[in-house]
């Protein structure tokens, strides 16, 4: 691939998978999303098909096309024959010029409250926002700000309670340089922290690049996706908390954001074929996007099936994708959103 470059260059470039370009695989009904322009990072939909998405991520290293405008969480109602997005309204008190929303969940408690939990990165630090959804008004009142010496560097997120989550730090916020060594001599510093108000502790270390985090239907496992290792870890989730590993699958794609179809358990995962062209935005050479589909991951032979492919002439940077009764949404780090029907 590179004939003249070092050996740490050669590692950077397979950990960011270079000289990977992809075969389009086409959906016969999809649609770009009107009003979605500045990226759809995460996506996570309540099981009565009412979809959150978060947009306009700031990441230091990766193109925004709005760098000015603060972030936004958009809702989708995916039982409508021809679903829009809306902006949601964000409660007065909460900080919206330095709103940088990243990874997103969702919890529907007991009396049916809806809480979204938001991982922000104002003013380049790490937090993680605790929201309720009012329907009645399409808005979110900001309950609290969750701060932590372990939640250095927050990516990603997935509730377990009303107050508490799972998170993957990687390094980006806190140390874009340590992030380039990970990425250079292959250190393995990312972790997983379990967060409630009673706790705080690490529950998963030695990770390249922790990034999307989810749990199984069940709530027995909690999958996670190292982006530069190009692979989904499956942990057992123990009473206490604590996770432990069981299995890795190895993809030939930067794995991104994980969604469940609460369903079937499959896993479906928004990929960067190519991790090069997203770190080096460039027009005339554009970052890809890719949608897998994993079936059976517990099994000796996990089914992949790469279900959305493009060039980046649709969609680029896919960064998510998640599934409600026949529907599939396309989330990007910085670019559009696609509404699909399978
Ligand atoms: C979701 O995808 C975005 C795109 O990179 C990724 O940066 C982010 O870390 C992922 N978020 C979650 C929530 O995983
Ligand atoms: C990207 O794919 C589209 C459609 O599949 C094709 O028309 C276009 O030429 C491709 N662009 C590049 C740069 O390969």
């Amino acid at each position: 691939m590179c004939n003249h470059c070092s050996d740490l260059e050669q590692l950077l470039l397979s950990r960011l998978n270079a000289s990977r370009e992809v075969a389009p695989v086409s959906l016969p009904s999809c649609r770009l999303i009107k009003g979605i322009e500045t990226g759809s990072e995460d996506i996570d939909i309540l099981p009565n098909g009412l979809a959150f998405i978060s947009s306009g991520l700031k990441y230091p290293g990766i193109k925004s096309f709005a760098p000015d405008k603060p972030g936004e969480i958009f809702l989708m109602d995916l039982n409508e024959d021809n679903p829009r997005a809306v902006e949601l309204r964000i409660s007065r008190g909460f900080d919206l010029a330095s709103f940088n929303p990243h990874g997103i969940s969702t919890y529907v408690d007991r009396d049916d409250t809806v809480y979204l939990f938001v991982v922000n990165h104002p003013h380049q630090k790490s937090t993680v926002e605790l929201f309720k959804f009012v329907e009645d008004d399409n808005s979110l009142v900001h309950l609290k700000t969750i701060r932590h010496d372990l939640l250095t560097s927050v990516n990603d997120i997935v509730a377990m309670g009303p107050d508490s989550f799972y998170a993957t730090n990687d390094h980006y916020f806190t140390d874009f340089l340590l992030m380039f060594l990970e990425m250079f001599l292959g250190l393995t510093w990312s972790n997983v922290v379990y967060y409630s108000p009673k706790e705080v502790k690490e529950v998963a270390s030695g990770f390249y690049s922790a990034n999307g985090i989810n749990v199984s239907p069940d709530r027995k496992y909690i999958y996670i996706a190292d982006i530069l290792d190009h692979s989904v870890y499956v942990m057992e989730k123990h009473a206490n908390w604590s996770l432990t590993h069981v299995k890795t699958l190895q993809l030939d794609t930067l794995v991104d954001n994980l969604s469940i179809d609460p369903h079937t358990g499959d896993i479906w995962t928004g990929c960067h074929p190519n991790g090069m062209k997203l770190f080096y935005y460039d027009p005339e050479n554009l970052p890809a996007s890719e949608v897998l589909r994993i079936q059976n991951i517990l099994s000796e032979e996990p089914l992949v099936t790469r279900v959305y492919s493009d060039n980046g002439s649709v969609l680029q940077g896919s960064s998510v994708a998640s599934i409600y009764e026949g529907k599939l949404l396309i989330g990007t780090v910085f670019h559009r959103a696609l509404y699909c029907e399978l």
